[in-house]
């Protein structure tokens, strides 16, 4: 019992599904089976997607190795299905452009900024939206960051 306990507490802190971690701290985790009432949005899903690739990128860039073209699937942060508990508002609408901007800005070879600078900068954005949004994964996309 606690096990699993511990296990949610986890996923929660990791997520940003407020609303879902009220109803775990309020009732009873009875069964395994209480784990089918997390089920991550579209939206999460690519958050998770994009934080893979940056780390791909991040290794990338340590080791100098040449980056890919701009994934022109990071586009969907513009029509990502949210979890219940969000709504697509015009902050978030901003910050999805100037992310998205950013993040081309790695792949711009034509850029005269060092590209360790335009790479810190696109991860900074992925932080200022979660600081209006959802600040649960602010120190695991941080850790992102190349010092
Ligand atoms: C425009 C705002 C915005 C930007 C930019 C943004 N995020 Fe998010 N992120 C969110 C929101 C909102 C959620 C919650 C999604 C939901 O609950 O449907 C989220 C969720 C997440 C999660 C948790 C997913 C889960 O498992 O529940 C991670 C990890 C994450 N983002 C990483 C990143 C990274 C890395 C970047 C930059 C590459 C980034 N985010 C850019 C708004 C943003």
């Amino acid at each position: 019992m606690k096990n699993i306990s511990f296990i949610f507490a986890i996923l929660f802190l990791i997520s940003c599904n407020t609303i879902k971690e009220e109803k775990v701290e309020t009732s009873e985790v009875n069964s395994v089976e209480d784990f089918d009432l997390y089920t991550p949005s579209e939206m999460s899903l690519h958050m998770n997607d994009m934080f893979e690739f940056n780390e791909e990128i991040k290794k990338k860039i340590i080791a100098g190795e040449p980056l890919d073209d701009f994934p022109e699937n990071f586009l969907k942060i513009h029509s990502a299905k949210l979890s219940d508990a969000k709504n697509r508002n015009e902050t978030f609408e901003a910050y999805s452009k100037t992310f998205i901007e950013s993040e081309k800005e790695i792949f711009n070879s034509a850029s005269t900024i060092p590209l360790k600078d335009r790479y810190n900068n696109a991860i900074n954005t992925c932080v200022m939206c979660h600081k209006t949004e959802c600040v649960g994964p602010i120190p695991r996309i941080k850790k992102l960051l190349i010092n």
